[in-house]
């Protein structure tokens, strides 16, 4: 009997044990991943008798900012003393450490915390609060053990550039929501907040000596009914009920907290383009070629995002150094970004003033006419002391002296131009870092452009490419993610985007190269995500769902299903019913022959993750039925499944050139055919419309046609405004065929009232259903 007692015994503590080990663990689940951590027994606990002893002032500040979390969720303030003997929480500088780096020693009986500089020390501070109860984030006491676990931890960051780019122009974002944001940066050892504070949609900067930049332009049109894109240009004398911007008071306060964060807050003044809001408040300042009115745009602009500076007028560099005289009094960053992308020189091309500068500054064109504006300003701001940034495509002329240069095009790679001139850069390519694209399938998302970055894809990017030459790595700052706000309508859609892939990139910009573990990551994150959702942040989680992809394989169909974590399971059901804890467990892949309503979700342990996937596959004639003389992709136009209202996401096929597209479904037997639809998408504000013709040619051999019918449409019908999707039918009177030859041919241009007057139009079809 005794002998059973103490098997119990051993049982028992064996399982406590093993539970404790566990949570440990899963509380030394923190993001950026630290460079070492070796995890100890047992736990220090904070409470009211608990003393930070600090060497100065500037250290206090930094312990100062942590015991605040305590005086908000505990309901005490931790005593702080200088230079002090006994204490719980030491900070020791350590002067062998790099910048930045820290060595944290937590014992049940005190905490070391050594650093050589105060982001060191306010690092180890930020990797106390992530292994703290996610409850200390409250800004109301509740009840809680505030414990952290016996551990040591070595930390040093990889990138001395850790950035995220906010964009207050096309959203103005309400201050609150920025200081929340820096926070929940903070947490993630972020170090730099690129603001971008100027656009064609809104100037969000109080210059004091020019009061029209937001009296105006700060203002625009109502037209946040429509997505962005859609949004035509404004009237003369319409209202601007819409926008916003900051005081200098505003901006200090900003810039303060962030300064307590550690958070270097870098302003970037848009020029020469990207600007219609300044010059709607002094039209003076465009071309005189301009002959238009100019508004803040509520849009993409169309011809008028062609609006920008004169660049042979000097009133417009003397409106600029002024207004660079006002920001470097604002922002005490080393920094000032000068914009410099995407400048249309159609008003350079006809202006007589920019014609004259380029005769007078043997230019040799447009190209260079930026090169000299580009030039002219930022040799101001070095004379002010501070350093200038630039998007990439100020390589495309004499970049100037000194310059950083962020990478967004072609992956970055654009920056590499300069660093070829010894230029060091910032990588934000739009294709992996800017968070204005989708974050998980589609179908789940909140309307906006473009393609995917999930959070794996934000996490999986290396910066430094294997064929870069050595010199390139040195230059390298370091990476940012650029969180571009047209398709935000409030301020929680701008957390939605920014939350959780930021945290991706704060591993890719902490982690030394090649140590990230993406499973470690999700723990981490998961512990980061409780600690901003107690903020109030309502993050994301689209890492749930589930992207389908349907391919037909010579008769049948393959379902594949996916979710980026591997932490969870996926379960389907085909009966119609809702997927529970208890539907079939996917596996590998569903393989279907007839139609089917696929509904699925991701479960951890009993609970739903994501959002419940519903996927209809309606069989016809053309399904899984291969398709001749097309791109593998485009494969999709027979997968049974009809695309959403969003042309991206993946159920579309498009065409490199639409002025004839022509491809050919091998029903693989010869069938009775009474009619062909083929799914059509318009999306006017991204230039996607119907074709202006369909025709329908049948054959038994693949080699002689017979026309069976044919579409046309006139420019009115092509050219609607709205996203709809549209069933072009024809009736095939019964002919016989095997193989079914579907010619379209493109619109052509839009015409010059649609919001991208001139631009090729583009013709995207997701299924052909033959019956
Ligand atoms: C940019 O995306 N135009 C920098
Ligand atoms: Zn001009």
């Amino acid at each position: 009997m005794k002998k059973y007692i103490l098997l119990l015994v051993w049982l028992l503590t064996s399982l406590i044990t093993m539970q404790a080990t566990d949570l440990t663990h899963d509380r030394l689940s923190i993001i950026p991943s630290p460079v070492r951590i070796v995890p100890g027994d047992g736990e220090f606990c904070f409470s009211k008798k608990t003393v930070f002893v600090v060497e100065n002032k500037r250290q206090a500040e930094i312990a100062r900012f942590f015991t605040d979390l305590f005086t908000y969720a505990g309901g005490f303030t931790p005593e702080l003393k200088i230079g002090d003997k006994k204490g719980d929480v030491y900070f020791v500088t350590d002067a062998s450490l790099k910048s930045e780096a820290y060595r944290l020693e937590v014992t049940s009986q005190k905490i070391t915390v050594k650093a050589a500089d105060e982001p060191g020390f306010f690092y180890a501070l930020q990797t106390l609060r992530l292994l703290l109860p996610p409850s200390i984030e409250n800004m109301h006491e509740v009840s809680v053990v505030w414990n952290v676990p016996v551990v040591t931890i070595e930390d040093e960051p990889r990138f001395g550039y850790r950035g995220l780019m906010l964009d207050a122009a096309r959203f103005f974002i309400p201050k609150e929501n920025v200081l929340r944001i820096i926070d929940c940066m903070a947490m993630l050892k972020i170090n730099r907040l690129h603001f971008h504070l100027v656009d064609d949609n809104g100037w969000r900067l109080e210059i004091k000596k020019y009061p029209r930049l937001t009296e105006v332009g700060a203002w625009r049109v109502d037209r946040m009914g429509l997505p962005f894109p859609d949004r035509k240009n404004p009237k003369p004398g319409e209202p601007t009920p819409i926008g916003g911007f900051y005081t200098q008071e505003d901006i200090r306060e900003i810039v303060a907290y962030a300064g307590r964060c550690q958070i270097e807050v870098i302003p970037e003044i848009e020029m020469p383009a990207h600007t219609n809001s300044s010059l709607a408040a002094y039209p003076n300042l465009a071309c005189p070629a301009v002959k238009e009115f100019i508004g803040v745009l509520p849009g993409l602009g169309g011809d008028h995002a062609g609006i920008i500076y004169c660049a042979g007028n000097d009133s417009v560099f003397t409106f600029l150094q002024d207004v660079v005289d006002e920001v470097i009094a604002l922002f005490p960053s080393r920094y000032i970004h000068l914009g410099g992308d995407e400048a249309n020189k159609i008003y350079w091309e006809k202006c007589p003033l920019c014609q004259e500068r380029m005769r007078k500054e043997h230019l040799a064109d447009e190209e260079a006419l930026q090169g000299y504006f580009m030039g002219r300003m930022a040799a101001y701001v070095r004379g002010k002391g501070k350093e200038v940034m630039g998007w990439d495509e100020l390589t495309n002329s004499v970049i100037p002296e000194n310059t950083i240069i962020f990478g967004w095009q072609g992956f970055g790679h654009a920056a590499l131009k300069a660093a070829m001139q010894g230029h060091r850069f910032i990588m934000t390519p739009a294709r992996i870092m800017y968070l204005i694209r989708y974050q998980g399938p589609q179908w789940f998302e909140p309307l906006t452009y473009f393609g995917n970055n999930t959070l794996k894809d934000v996490y999986d990017y290396e910066p430094v490419q294997e064929d870069w030459k050595p010199e390139y790595e040195s230059l390298l700052m370091g990476v940012q993610a650029s969180m571009w706000t047209e398709f935000c309508n409030k301020p929680e859609d701008v957390d939605y985007q920014i939350f959780p892939r930021l945290a991706a990139l704060a591993e890719v910009a902490w982690m030394k190269k090649g140590t990230k573990n993406w499973n470690d990551f999700l723990k981490g994150l998961d512990v980061y995500n409780e600690h901003i959702a107690t903020k109030g942040i309502v993050y994301a989680r689209s890492m749930y769902n589930i992207q389908h992809t349907v391919t037909p394989d010579h008769g049948i169909l393959k379902v594949k299903l996916e979710c980026i974590r591997p932490d969870v399971e996926i379960r389907y059901s085909m009966d119609g019913k809702e997927p529970t804890v208890t539907s079939a467990l996917y596996k590998d892949m569903i393989i279907l022959s007839n139609s089917a309503v696929i509904k699925a979700a991701t479960f951890a342990g009993s609970k739903q993750m994501g959002k419940t996937l519903v996927l209809p596959i309606e069989w016809n004639k053309a399904t899984a039925k291969p398709i001749l003389n097309i791109e593998s992709n485009q494969q999709l136009l027979t997968n049974g499944v009809r695309g959403s209202l969003k042309q991206t996401d993946f159920e579309w096929c498009s065409w490199a050139k639409n002025d004839s597209v022509s491809f050919t479904v091998d029903l693989l037997r010869t069938e009775v055919l009474h009619s062909l639809t083929l799914g059509c998408i318009t999306n006017y504000g991204m230039a996607v419309h119907k074709p202006a013709l369909i025709r329908v040619e049948i054959s038994a051999d693949n080699k002689e046609f017979e026309k069976v019918g044919e579409l046309h449409y006139t420019l009115g019908q092509i050219f609607r405004e709205g996203t709809f999707i549209e069933n072009c039918r024809m009736d095939l009177k019964g002919h016989s065929g095997r193989y079914i030859r579907v010619v379209a041919k493109g619109p052509g241009a839009c015409p010059v009232d649609h919001v991208r007057p001139g631009q090729e139009s583009r013709i995207l079809f997701d299924e052909i259903i033959v019956e």
